[in-house]
């Protein structure tokens, strides 16, 4: 028997029809969820110019309308690939980079100056040790770790956005939503109009 939603609930799920409210609400959910422990969690896919791809975990540290933003070493090899994406991805503003940094934890900020992310090294000591000498630079409570140029965030601009709700059978819904093509004129049938100039379609799971 299809474990598939009836159509009316299906509505339910992907309203609004504008992506960005859309997320806002499942995000909403998603983290007053307990069996979610880290909402904030998101997966970054990059590749380099010749199609050789890479995943790993981000987390999300603020979105709006205008984008995504995840904090990260500028060179490390997603920083070096996320820049050829074509105006999809760019750095966030350096103040804003310069402000969040400040606010996390000393330790942390002092991690982001030993550590070349990505680099090869012998033994995690060695950074430990770093570390520790650092720590001893930087000991009165007033002191103000500069924020390292390699260090900060990435806004991913989004020019589509895709919902998917999986069911028990895999009849799974999806919907995506994008800007329409230059004088693409929605049938309502396949391409649909939503909110705030975005269109959406339905696919095949
Ligand atoms: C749950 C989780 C969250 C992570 N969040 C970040 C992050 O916000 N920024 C970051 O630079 N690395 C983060 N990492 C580490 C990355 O997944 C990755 O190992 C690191 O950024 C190096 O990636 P690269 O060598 O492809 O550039 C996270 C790892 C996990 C498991």
């Amino acid at each position: 028997m299809s474990k598939t939603k009836p159509v009316h609930e299906i509505r339910h799920y992907f309203s609004p029809k504008d992506p960005f409210e859309l997320f806002t609400k499942w995000y909403n959910e998603a983290e007053k969820t307990e069996v979610i422990l880290n909402a904030e969690t998101m997966v970054l896919a990059t590749a380099t110019k010749d199609g050789k791809p890479s995943v790993r975990y981000m987390l999300m540290k603020s979105y709006n309308k205008e984008g995504f933003t995840f904090y990260t070493n500028y060179n490390s090899r997603k920083g070096q690939e996320i820049i050829v994406i074509e105006g999809q991805i760019v750095k966030n503003d350096a103040k804003v980079s310069e402000d969040y940094f400040h606010s996390r934890p000393k330790s942390n900020q002092l991690t982001a100056l030993i550590s070349n992310q990505g680099e090869v090294i012998e033994d995690i000591e060695d950074l430990v040790k770093k570390k520790d000498d650092l720590r001893q630079e930087y000991l009165d409570e007033h002191a103000v770790i500069p924020k390292p140029d390699h260090w900060g965030g990435y806004v991913v601009k989004p020019d589509s956005y895709e919902f998917f709700c999986g069911h028990q059978d895999r009849l799974n819904e999806r919907i995506k939503f994008r800007r329409p093509f230059a004088d693409e004129i929605p049938d309502e049938k396949l391409v649909h109009t939503g909110e705030d100039g975005w269109i959406y379609q339905y696919l095949s799971p």
